[in-house]
């Protein structure tokens, strides 16, 4: 391929929604929820599978305010089901997978979960448009072919059809877009993830069942409106909530000022941590980082960002994220219209 046949790819801050005329009598009316055979959820958000965001205590918190979680992968097999029965003594396993690696892990922990009544599994691979994914996502279909399958991360057309041939229901979509994420200085590659999302709805063509995820780079509450109008269905955040209550780890003091650790889950630190050997020798795709403790907890959060995504709709005059997407009208901006849109009046 040549490079003058490259075509353009942008991310969240290279476009705004214009505003529509809108008959939405209250900005907090518009239905945010999703409701479908694979997924039900009254707030389109799910938190991350790291190590540094989703285990019991995030999980319950995003049921409570009507989200989703992932249970990361980098625990034993036993703390994982451990935590699945707690969930499922609370009736709360609904809106909950369980991340499970490609291959041998999977092999290990899916009949575990299976057997005490877990049925959501993500296979949560760094690069999705791999044989191992697709394989193994084949490989669960085939032994247990009620389970609901979320896979990834992918951001190609061919990528997402992979996924989907093979009997994924969910995708997560993103490759190198989120906050603490390296991959595309370290590899080359990665899509720009207003793009990626936009070329992933491609697959609704023939899948249209599929829920699309938008997975990483979500910075503010526009950044989900945005992903939802391109074409996501619901958005996956981890930075957003790495400074709350309930996210795993201790609270760090510094100076008198107190922090909670967020780690890319290919940094060298949560490596080393969870001493992944089949990762022994490849180079790092993340960073670790220190995030302000906010003592707020990740139902303020999420609440917050489901209030402003209903204004976001009222602002494009959809009552749902159905008609959003339909109704989005786009501008692409400059720079100078982008920092237009940021704060930088003269402070007093
Ligand atoms: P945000 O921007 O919400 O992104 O913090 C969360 C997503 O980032 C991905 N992730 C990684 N990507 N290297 C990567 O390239 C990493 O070490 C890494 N750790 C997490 C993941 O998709 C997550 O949901």
């Amino acid at each position: 391929m040549r490079l003058a046949e490259a075509e353009m790819a942008y991310t969240f801050d290279d476009f705004v929604l214009e505003p529509n005329i809108s008959c939405i009598e209250s900005r907090g009316c518009p239905d945010i929820g999703i409701l479908t055979e694979a997924l039900t959820l009254s707030a389109p958000i799910f938190s991350a599978p790291m190590d540094t965001i989703t285990e019991y205590e995030m999980a319950i918190a995003m049921k409570k305010c009507g989200g989703g979680s992932v249970i990361h992968r980098y625990m034993s097999v036993a703390k994982q089901v451990e935590i699945a029965e707690q969930m499922q003594a609370l009736s709360s396993l609904g809106s909950t997978f369980f991340a499970v690696g490609s291959n041998h892990d999977a092999e290990e922990r899916v009949p575990a979960l299976y057997d005490i009544g877990v049925r959501n599994i993500c296979v949560d691979v760094a690069n999705g448009h791999n044989i191992h994914c697709w394989r193994t996502i084949e490989s669960i279909k085939k032994q247990f072919p009620d389970t609901i399958i979320m896979a990834g991360n992918v951001c190609t057309l061919r990528g997402i059809e992979k996924l989907a041939l093979a009997g994924a229901n969910l995708v997560r979509i993103g490759i190198g877009s989120g906050a603490v994420c390296t991959t595309r200085l370290v590899t080359g590659h990665g899509v720009p993830q207003l793009s990626a999302i936009e070329e992933c709805t491609r697959i609704k063509k023939d899948f249209p069942k599929l829920i699309l995820i938008a997975d990483g780079g979500i910075r503010h509450s526009g950044d989900i409106v945005k992903a939802l109008a391109v074409g996501a269905d619901v958005v996956m955040i981890g930075s957003l909530l790495a400074g709350t209550i309930e996210t795993p780890g201790q609270i760090i003091e510094e100076d008198g000022r107190l922090f909670k650790y967020y780690q890319g889950m290919a940094s060298e630190k949560a490596r080393s941590k969870w001493f992944d050997k089949t990762k022994a020798g490849l180079p790092t795709e993340g960073v670790a980082t220190k995030v302000p403790y906010t003592g707020k907890s990740t139902i303020k959060i999420v609440e917050g960002l489901c209030k402003s995504l209903r204004v976001g709709l009222s602002y494009s005059g959809a009552s749902n994220i159905t008609e959003l997407q339909a109704k989005a009208r786009w501008k692409r901006i400059t720079n100078a219209g982008f920092i237009e849109g940021t704060p930088h009046g003269k402070r007093q």
